[in-house]
């Protein structure tokens, strides 16, 4: 592992019973990236994640996590990374204030300054005004905000954010955008799992595609286009032809306007 490597992953596999969530997959994110996990529902980025994080145990192969084994440096781990989970918060009977607090005295932070920087995080996320509402009266995506903000309190050198745009009005994109920016700036680095393509195309350096567990492209969009046999295509025609839906897409359109000239008749 070279020291430009933030997260290295070799043969990664997790199996649920008869499902092969991660079923042998490697991949590296190296200092000052932005790199995404492209896949539709059930692909196994949520797992891949939860493994990075060590929640998770794995049933074969390799992560190193700046150096660091998950599954033995949890705690360490944790230290280092700010994790946005794709579930809703878990802390829904506090208010952000509380939450802050809480986050600045267990991470030993110094309570002004950690959170008089998380309240200017939530002004520019247009939240400032639920800092004293409960938790669990905001909505999905003023839950998100909450959640992002409270994961880079800390400073971490790793940013894992599970989905962290779904629900989030455009503004809000753009101030992700920025942390995720101000984060790769400092020479740190950013990995986060979407299903829509535009995000990762707009957002990511690198993208790996992953489908039913295994990563079927990976690399800039340049990269990925000649993988996919598609030079010049935008991400949403690559990910279809690696994921090989291209066809059965096709087929699906083809069926509906069937049905649709049937109909009429
Ligand atoms: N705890 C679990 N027990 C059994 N099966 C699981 C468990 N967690 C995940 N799976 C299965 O593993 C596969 C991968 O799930 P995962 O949550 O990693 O997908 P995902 O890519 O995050 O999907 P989504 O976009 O819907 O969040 C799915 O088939 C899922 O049903
Ligand atoms: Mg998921």
């Amino acid at each position: 592992m070279s020291n430009n490597e933030i997260i290295s992953v070799r043969n990664l596999k997790k199996f649920f019973g008869d499902v092969k969530a991660v079923n042998g997959i490697d991949f590296d994110v190296h200092k000052g990236e932005i790199f995404g996990l492209l896949g539709p529902n059930g692909a196994g980025k949520t797992t891949t994640i939860k493994l990075l994080l060590g929640l998770l145990e794995a049933n074969e192969g390799t992560i190193r996590v700046m150096g660091l084994d998950p599954e033995k440096d949890e705690v360490e781990i944790k230290k280092k990374i700010g994790y946005v989970s794709e579930e809703p918060l878990i802390f829904k009977s506090l208010t952000p204030k509380d939450l802050f607090n809480f986050i600045a005295s267990i991470r030993k932070l110094d309570p002004e300054e950690a959170t008089e920087r998380a309240k200017e995080y939530l002004e520019s996320l247009g939240a400032l005004e639920y800092y004293d509402q409960l938790i669990a009266t905001l909505s999905h995506g003023n839950k998100q905000k909450i959640q992002v903000v409270a994961s880079i309190m800390h400073d971490p050198d790793l940013l894992i954010f599970d989905e962290p745009i779904a629900g989030l009005d455009a503004k809000s994109v753009k101030v992700i955008k920025e942390i995720m920016d101000i984060q790769v700036d400092k020479g740190g680095a950013v990995l986060f799992s979407t299903h829509i393509m535009e995000i990762a195309q707009d957002l990511c350096d690198r993208i790996a595609i992953i489908n039913r567990g295994k990563i079927v492209g990976i690399g800039t969009l340049d990269e990925l286009s000649r993988q996919a046999d598609r030079l010049g295509a935008n991400l949403e025609d690559i990910f279809l032809r690696l994921t090989e839906q291209d066809t059965s897409v096709e087929e699906i359109v083809k069926k509906l306007r069937q049905s649709f000239n049937q109909r009429k008749l």
